[in-house]
């Protein structure tokens, strides 16, 4: 008898809008995986209780995305290194009593990056744009990629220069001499790579960057998407900047980490990247 599918779930709060259920259904058919992935919506104090309940009902693993990230942190019994660092969590794993947390947010940009840009990240310095959460699940992984300056450039520079000296203190020691902090209206000049984790974009705005600090940038990437170029993404363009990406490659490659680690499987993102790109230019 055939035993029935596993069940995964994005829980956020809003969820409507997710694109992970049919990224999952399309790395399932891929790799000949039988899963139902549904949407999780979940109340702003509810976060435990939904969890708890689709454990219940057999859950076998959950993409957790706004505003849940460091209450799955807490939820977790266990974290993946890069989990502990970022002190937030985007994917839980249940086996039995035991649950998982891990964070695949950095290493999906870190292969986006690597993988579809082309970029070599080693011995490059990159400006991280905003200190939220979107900024924190990445900062080791794009160091353990071999990036050798990383500066967190924030509007509220105490804001950038706390998470900095938070994931420090929980970083290998010899990642943490390659992070600071600064004000971003202090950025200086002699960025390879320039990442946008603000949330700028939700007010139309590209974060008040000085024109240095494009000298000499090979790309730019913001980690929203859309169907057109964020004001981040048409300001790095302005600024002369040869290569402009936006997030839905970092989505893809999360949502790859976060499947790989469940079923034991790597899909190939490339036609799952493809083909949210076409539907994201023709939605109808
Ligand atoms: P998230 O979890 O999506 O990162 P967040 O924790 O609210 O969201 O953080 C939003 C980030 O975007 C912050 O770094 C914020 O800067 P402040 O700490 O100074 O508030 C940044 N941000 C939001 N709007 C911005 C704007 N118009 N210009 C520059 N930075 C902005």
């Amino acid at each position: 008898m055939r035993s029935s599918p596993s069940r995964y779930a994005v829980i956020g709060n809003p969820v409507a809008h997710s694109r992970s259920p049919e990224i999952h259904a399309s790395f399932a058919a891929q790799t000949g995986q039988a899963l139902v992935y549904d949407r999780l919506l979940a109340p702003p104090d509810g976060f435990a209780a939904a969890v708890d309940a689709f454990r219940a009902a057999g859950g076998s693993g959950l993409n957790v995305t706004l505003p849940f990230k460091q209450q799955a942190h807490a939820y977790a019994r266990r974290l993946t290194s890069r989990a502990a660092v970022a002190g937030a969590v985007n994917t839980l794993v249940f086996t039995g009593a035991d649950v998982l947390g891990d964070n695949t947010d950095g290493p999906g940009l870190v292969a986006d990056i690597r993988d579809r840009v082309g970029l070599d990240l080693g011995a490059r310095d990159l400006l991280l744009l905003g200190a939220g959460g979107a900024a924190r699940g990445v900062v080791q992984p794009l160091l353990e990629a071999g990036v050798s300056r990383l500066v967190v450039a924030n509007r509220t520079p105490e804001r950038a220069r706390a998470m900095v000296d938070e994931l420090r203190l929980r970083m290998d020691p010899g990642l943490r001499t390659r992070v600071s902090a600064c004000a971003l209206d202090a950025v200086g000049d002699g960025w390879d790579v320039v990442v946008n984790a603000t949330a700028a974009g939700l007010s139309d705005a590209a974060p008040a960057l000085p024109r240095r600090a494009w000298a000499g940038a090979s790309l730019a990437l913001d980690m929203v998407y859309g169907a057109a170029p964020t004001p981040f993404m048409r300001a790095a363009r302005a600024a002369g900047c040869p290569r402009v990406e936006d997030g839905l490659g970092m989505l893809v490659g999360q949502a790859a980490e976060s499947f790989a680690l469940w079923r034991g499987v790597r899909p190939d993102v490339r036609p799952v990247y493809a083909m949210l790109r076409q539907r994201l230019a023709a939605p109808h």
